[in-house]
């Protein structure tokens, strides 16, 4: 059987040291995208680069006070860097100075003008500099550019034309007879209404009023138009007019260009018109994604948002920032990224859902089984059929979406699988079931299938979040077990063997402090927590670790509990009468699902005595109760191994 393959490109980058999370949602869209073909049997090429001439790459050298290529090189570099810390697993990286890339180029152009598809003539027109575009006076608006809204300039040079007009109807009719070709659909419409028909005027491919960019070779003090360059690099990457073309026979034609949609027009109009020109098939698809909405401002004012996505992934790991681009916004749509949607996505979707449900269930392995998968019994009850058949279900769900570069939609199938077998948990209540001897098999089947289903989930995450399978998998014992971690083991339930060593090695993704995470990401508390992080850094101290001083903050007394009632309209909470010894207090818990109020008066318990008070649900809180959590989020409070009196201090 033929190989499968697959050939997904991303736009090349314009060379910039502020790139920002909306560019790295493309990539990220690519990459995941790229990991999904190869997991379910591809054999992917995955192209990314940069595109590094123009004018505008050279006003900035010159602004920069340096010389264009060591401009761009040292900002590659660091683009590299970016991309290895989001795990873009691209296969080619090509930069547009490259040698590889230049002579292609040049073979390009001069075929295109030796068989007259290029020709000499005059230039006289409206120029977007910052959008490298030109445009006719019925387009420009108000003397700026309809893309970037910035002042067009006009030019006037010789140059060299391609013959648009030749091709145009060609073109029209590609799109009009594959709907796949553009996607989302809504952006058809608009190259055919807003460009197409009006007509394509001939297309300047050379620029003479600077010189960074490919000279063409018979026309000394010409460059080749930065857009016929950059584009060219989908097939000069491939090795077109090389001596090598084995890849370009391998992959081309493209399976998907993915960018976002500004740049969906020299896509779908110049690029497929170029390739007609060359005589090479045209890419199956163009998808141009929405723009992620920045509420940009520099990284540490109050408003705005931090947009650097070094900055977040140093904070909250690659994996929990590429779900979050992948998950919230349905792809093609605008959306606006705040860090505020961000950290709660972390906390629901990630801490919440994932991760306890990975605590959960390894956490009751090693408690009653120790630490030893159980084996499942024969007897099947229907909640072990559903998580069962819903496991089998969802990677042709996931792959439906995928086709269709749904990644939201994708994941949202994904977490159905996640929050089913929380549900599992809560339904077999797996802590009673240990409590009867009677049970044992019971128990032990439950905790198989929920092992059996983070084994699925951790596949299905592969795509989207490279690092965390690992992490689930160590701690079920299967992480050196490839042929537990492939697509078609998604066929078959139950590959875990019983017996494994499952063991909590670490949490997932844990919670985070919403409020205290956007005081840090906008700046108010940054520096105060460099200074003490530098403080901690030079006294070779551990991160987490606290001063004797710290700890001497807290004033922690026992306290007796002379009454207690319900909240109304609140049912978590206590309301707690305490006394502290010298005071009496009304304190308010969270602990109403773990304990009665009767059982409570008369009981001592600690307090921390000199917390802030703060209103909850309207009522005076003066004081915390400490208390204890276990994995599976039961509660019970803290207290001393003698009868002290109320008021005596912890120290
Ligand atoms: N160099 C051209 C592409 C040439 S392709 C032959 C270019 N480069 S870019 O650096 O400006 O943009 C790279 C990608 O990032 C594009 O897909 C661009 O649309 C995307 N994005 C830049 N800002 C974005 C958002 N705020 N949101 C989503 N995508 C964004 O264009």
């Amino acid at each position: 059987m033929p190989e499968k393959t697959f050939y997904i490109t991303t736009p090349i980058y314009y060379p910039s040291d502020r790139l920002h999370v909306g560019h790295s949602y493309t990539t990220v869209a690519a990459d995941a995208m790229a990991r999904f073909k190869r997991l379910t049997g591809y054999d992917v090429w995955f192209l990314t680069g940069t595109d590094e001439h123009g004018q505008k790459i050279q006003r900035s050298a010159d602004a920069a006070g340096k010389d264009p290529q060591l401009f761009v090189d040292e900002i590659v570099d660091w683009i590299k860097q970016l991309w290895a810390a989001l795990d873009i697993s691209y296969n080619d990286f090509i930069r547009t100075t490259e040698p590889r890339h230049r002579k292609a180029v040049q073979n390009i152009f001069s075929r295109l003008y030796e068989q007259g598809d290029i020709y000499k003539g005059r230039y006289e027109g409206l120029y977007c500099t910052p959008c490298e575009s030109f445009w006719t006076a019925r387009q420009v608006e108000d003397g700026n550019c309809p893309d970037c809204g910035r002042p067009v300039e006009m030019v006037s040079e010789e140059g060299y034309f391609f013959r648009m007009s030749r091709y145009a109807p060609r073109l029209l009719k590609h799109i009009q007879e594959n709907p796949q070709f553009i996607q989302p659909p809504s952006r058809k419409n608009e190259m055919i209404n807003n460009f197409l028909e009006p007509g394509l005027e001939d297309l300047c491919v050379s620029r003479s009023t600077f010189d960074w960019g490919i000279p063409i070779p018979f026309a000394p003090g010409n460059v080749v138009y930065v857009w016929l360059d950059a584009l060219s690099n989908y097939i000069t990457a491939l090795g077109y007019t090389s001596a090598d073309e084995t890849l370009m026979h391998k992959y081309w034609p493209a399976d998907v260009h993915l960018m976002a949609k500004e740049i969906v027009r020299f896509h779908t109009i110049y690029w497929p018109i170029f390739l007609m020109a060359l005589g090479l098939p045209l890419p199956k698809q163009v998808f141009g994604h929405g723009w992620l909405i920045l509420q940009e401002g520099k990284m540490s004012k109050s408003q705005g948002n931090v947009v650097d996505p070094m900055v977040l992934m140093e904070r909250y790991g690659s994996d929990s920032l590429r779900y979050f681009l992948l998950r919230e916004i349905p792809f093609g749509a605008d959306g606006v990224f705040s860090n505020e949607s961000m950290l709660q996505r972390i906390n629901t979707d990630l801490a919440n859902d994932l991760g306890n449900l990975q605590s959960r269930t390894v956490t009751m392995v090693e408690r009653y089984f120790e630490g030893q998968l159980p084996q499942p019994d024969s007897k099947e009850e229907e909640m072990d059929r559903e998580l069962k058949e819903l496991a089998l279900a969802t990677s042709a769900r996931i792959e439906e979406f995928m086709d269709k570069l749904q990644f939201s939609g994708a994941l949202e199938e994904l977490w159905m699988l996640v929050r089913r077998s929380n549900k599992y948990i809560d339904e077999n209540t797996p802590w009673a079931l240990a409590k009867d001897k009677g049970k044992r098999d019971r128990l032990g089947t439950v905790l198989y299938n929920l092992c059996e289903s983070l084994r699925f989930i951790g596949v299905l995450l592969l795509p989207y979040m490279p690092h965390t399978p690992q992490r689930i998998w160590r701690q079920l014992g299967m992480e050196h077990l490839p042929q537990l971690q492939s697509w078609e083991s998604l066929n078959r339930w139950g590959m875990l063997e019983p017996g494994t060593r499952i063991e909590r090695t670490e949490d997932l993704f844990p919670r985070l402090d919403i409020d205290k995470e956007l005081k840090v990401l906008f700046g108010d508390t940054r520096k105060e927590e460099e200074s003490q992080k530098e403080k901690k850094d030079s006294s070779a101290e551990k991160p987490g670790i606290i001063d004797i001083e710290d700890f001497a903050s807290l004033d922690i007394r026992v306290g007796e509990i002379l009454d207690a009632e319900p909240v109304p309209k609140a049912d978590k909470l206590l309301k707690m009468t305490v006394d502290l010894g010298k005071e009496q207090r009304q304190i308010i818990a969270g602990i109403a699902q773990f304990y009665k109020p009767q059982e409570l008066v008369g009981k001592k318990a600690l307090f921390v005595a000199n917390l802030k008070p703060a209103k909850i649900r309207g009522l005076l809180s003066e004081g915390m109760v400490m208390a204890a959590t276990d994995s599976e989020g039961r509660v019970a409070l803290t207290g001393v191994d003698k009868d002290f009196p109320p008021g005596s201090k912890i120290s």
